[in-house]
């Protein structure tokens, strides 16, 4: 069981539930860009879709059993901007593992906000949850993605080559992972 308290404050961000009234042209001012949805599973999304998505989607603010995501808004805390959204998917409670996923609004990228914002994901995954195992699988071409995930402290576990007939063309995966402990002592030598 999983119920943060929101909202969630970094340095610079402010990690909240996402609100189908009032988030929906932020976020649609992203995951409709060609660009964003290179590497990830969605292709643009209609202002429509994201409305359908925030208000009845399949992610939430509170995790209650394996198979469930949050979703939540990354917001720049001076400004208010909402500039991208993140997910922790619980995947098995036997195994105790969950997935990331992040999406940062290129106006925003190259700031150090996907960074800052998944790393605030790791207490309540590892504290909060218990999880004894976090991932994340990315298109080998994301490198940008990459680099996220080495800065904090992700090993990658494997290359797998040509393993998604992905748009029309075979491409590889890079998975990544984090054990608590890792993590742990990540903490307390820093
Ligand atoms: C992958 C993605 C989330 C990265 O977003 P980002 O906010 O630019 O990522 P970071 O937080 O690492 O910041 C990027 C750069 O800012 C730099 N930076 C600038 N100011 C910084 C600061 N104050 N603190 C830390 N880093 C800073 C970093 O050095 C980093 O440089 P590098 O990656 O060239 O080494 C973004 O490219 C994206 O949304 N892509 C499309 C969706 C996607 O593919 N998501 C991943 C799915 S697996």
């Amino acid at each position: 069981m999983l119920k943060p308290d929101y909202p969630i404050r970094t340095e610079r961000l402010l990690l909240r539930p996402l609100d189908a009234s009032t988030d929906v042209d932020a976020v649609h001012a992203y995951q409709s860009r060609e660009e964003v949805c290179r590497y990830i599973p969605y292709s643009p999304r209609s202002k429509e879709e994201v409305a359908e998505r925030l208000a009845s989607g399949p992610l939430r603010s509170t995790l209650e059993e394996a198979g469930q995501a949050l979703g939540l808004a990354v917001v720049v805390h001076e400004t208010n901007e909402l500039i991208g959204d993140l997910m922790l998917a619980w995947i098995s409670a036997e195994h105790r593992t969950g997935e990331l996923g992040y999406v940062i609004n290129p106006d925003y990228q190259g700031h150090g906000y996907a960074t800052e914002a998944v790393r605030a994901l790791f207490p309540l995954a590892f504290d909060q949850l218990g999880l004894h195992r976090v991932i994340a699988r990315i298109d080998a071409r994301n490198d940008a993605s990459a680099r996220v995930l080495r800065r904090l402290g992700l090993r990658q576990e494997a290359h797998l080559l040509e393993n998604e007939w992905f748009r029309g063309e075979w491409t590889d995966e890079i998975d990544f992972a984090i054990l608590a402990a890792e993590w742990r002592a990540g903490q307390a030598s820093a």
